[in-house]
């Protein structure tokens, strides 16, 4: 099942209630809330008063996406506001496993994200605790980046373990998804689809969210063609492992 994520990162938080329903009102179906300490990733954002806020006026999953260090310490904050999935990066956490049971015990969905330099196999020993595993397909900080084409491997191979295993997890993608990028995801086999700037930065965001739910729709109907010149670096985006600076 696809579904559509969009990032209130890119939403204007003057309007935020009302930025989400409209998100909502166009097809999605989860909405993506990115967390920033300042630390782990060069950028802060936001915490859980404002996960709170949300709540109140949504009742589709709330996806935390936590881009801070010390994770396990803000957990229980994130879980009493409302969240109802809670990742974690790979890369900020040396402690994974127990942080993983310890979002699961304050009741919530466990994720685990891994950065574009990391590999997948980094969370072979993870992936039967997870709910969903988020493929980060720009270098995690900002908003409105360049996609990074080597995400289509990892999504793949993700795929193609998870079937191999007999494993559950969902696959989740996030940066840079927008109309010229979705369909390459959805064919390497993700089927959450975090999306900020192109869902609220220009026009309409309730149409913008139809749209590109439409596009990643029309190419789950697709048969997996052309995915081997996409995973070369031909069909999409830039072509290639540009550096996504913001
Ligand atoms: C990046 C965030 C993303 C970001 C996506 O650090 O995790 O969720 O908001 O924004 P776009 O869709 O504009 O790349
Ligand atoms: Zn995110």
């Amino acid at each position: 099942m696809i579904e559509l994520a969009p990032s209130i990162l890119s939403a204007d938080f003057a309007r935020l209630g009302a930025e989400a329903q409209a998100a909502v009102e166009g097809g999605a179906t989860v909405l993506h809330v990115d967390v920033m300490d300042g630390h782990f990733v060069p950028n802060i954002t936001i915490g859980p008063p404002v996960v709170a806020s949300l709540r109140k006026v949504s009742k589709v999953p709330l996806d935390c996406h936590l881009m801070i260090e010390r994770p396990d310490e803000f957990i229980p904050a994130f879980a009493e506001a409302g969240a109802d999935w809670i990742s974690v990066h790979q890369e900020a956490c040396i402690h994974l496993d127990r942080i993983l049971h310890l979002i699961a015990a304050h009741g919530c969905k466990p994720g685990v994200v891994i950065n574009p330099a990391t590999p997948v196999h980094a969370l072979d020993e993870v992936l039967p605790l997870v709910h969903h595993v988020l493929v980060m397909s720009v270098n995690p900080g900002f908003g409105g980046q360049t996609f990074i084409h080597s995400s289509l491997k990892k999504i793949e191979l993700l795929s193609s373990i998870r079937e191999s295993r007999r494993l559950g997890f969902r696959i989740e993608v996030d940066g840079g998804i927008h109309h010229e990028t979705v369909a390459d995801v959805v064919r390497a086999g993700a089927e959450i689809l975090v999306s900020g700037s192109a869902i609220f930065e220009h026009g309409v965001p309730s149409e913008n969210a139809r749209q590109l739910l439409k596009s990643a729709l029309d190419a789950a109907k697709q048969p997996v063609q052309g995915l081997s010149s996409a995973l070369a670096g031909g069909a999409a985006g830039d072509g290639g492992n540009s550096l996504s600076l913001p």
